[in-house]
């Protein structure tokens, strides 16, 4: 009570005094404005397959890293988004969205129409296609060669729905794999005569392990394909803030740095 009293007093008196020193005809100072605490960025979990170089994959310290990383860490940071990046296996990661334990996937995912029932994209950020990976001695020259032949695709991809077309959902030439590097152990392994998986993941195997001795075969039936970033369906303002950050350093010509460090020809 005492202290308190002494505290007001004092308080008195430096009003007192402050009051004092100013002459009554000018006007008192506008107080400097306080540096406004920085906003803590929204920290958006992006949930990520890391079986797919270059697109997501871990490097030597067991970060995820690749194109789509680069991608979306650019495009969130344009957006004033905060990104974790959070390992989700391939099966499941809808789920995981749709559940809400992860807010946005970046998985060289293809938009197509059967997801949109289930899940938003973002616009495309990236164009491929699928592509066919035999052993170099192999004599066939294209998807229809292949049709008495055992095919691995990762499970769910539309490596899978190429396959599926060629063979028939039951056939049981059809060698399904959680991921895509582990079909290609096994076409090495001999296991399987072929993988047909994304063009970019194709193309990284065969440049990266030349003592496998695959070639890649394109297929005049494959058609283009675009990769956009997944949402929960109706998480229209994640989408919004996301088009406009792809937007973004597609226009500053970050998007075509990012490119060019993981595919153009140069790049190793
Ligand atoms: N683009 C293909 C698809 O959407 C394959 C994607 C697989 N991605 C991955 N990170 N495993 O079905």
């Amino acid at each position: 009570k005492r202290h308190f009293l002494l505290s007001v007093a004092a308080l008195s008196v430096g009003v007192l005094l402050s009051a004092c020193n100013k002459p009554a005809s000018e006007p008192a100072a506008a107080a400097p404005a306080a540096p406004a605490p920085a906003p803590a960025a929204r920290v958006v979990t992006v949930g990520t397959d890391p079986t797919y170089a270059p697109f997501e994959f871990q490097n030597e310290k067991g970060e995820i890293v690749g194109f789509d990383i680069d991608v979306v860490r650019a495009a969130a940071q344009k957006a004033g988004l905060e990104v974790k990046f959070v390992s989700t296996p391939w099966e499941g990661a809808i789920n995981a969205l749709t559940q809400g334990d992860r807010d946005l996937l970046v998985s060289a995912i293809t938009i197509t129409d059967e997801r949109k029932q289930s899940i938003d994209f973002t616009e495309p950020y990236f164009e491929a296609s699928q592509l066919i990976a035999v052993s170099a001695s192999s004599t066939a020259t294209q998807l229809a060669d292949l049709k008495k032949s055992k095919i691995g695709v990762q499970t769910s991809t539309t490596g899978e729905e190429v396959v599926v077309k060629l063979l028939g959902k039951t056939s049981s030439n059809i060698k399904r794999f959680e991921s895509t590097p582990l079909a290609l152990s096994e076409l090495a392994a001999g296991g399987v005569d072929a993988v047909v998986a994304d063009n970019g993941v194709i193309s990284h195997y065969l440049a990266n392990n030349p003592s496998a001795k695959f070639k890649a075969l394109s297929d005049p039936s494959f058609a283009p394909e675009f990769y956009g970033l997944a949402l929960k369906k109706g998480n229209t303002e994640l989408q919004t803030l996301l088009n406009k950050g792809l937007a973004d350093i597609k226009a500053d010509g970050s998007y075509q740095k990012i490119y060019d460090q993981y595919f153009a020809p140069a790049a190793k």
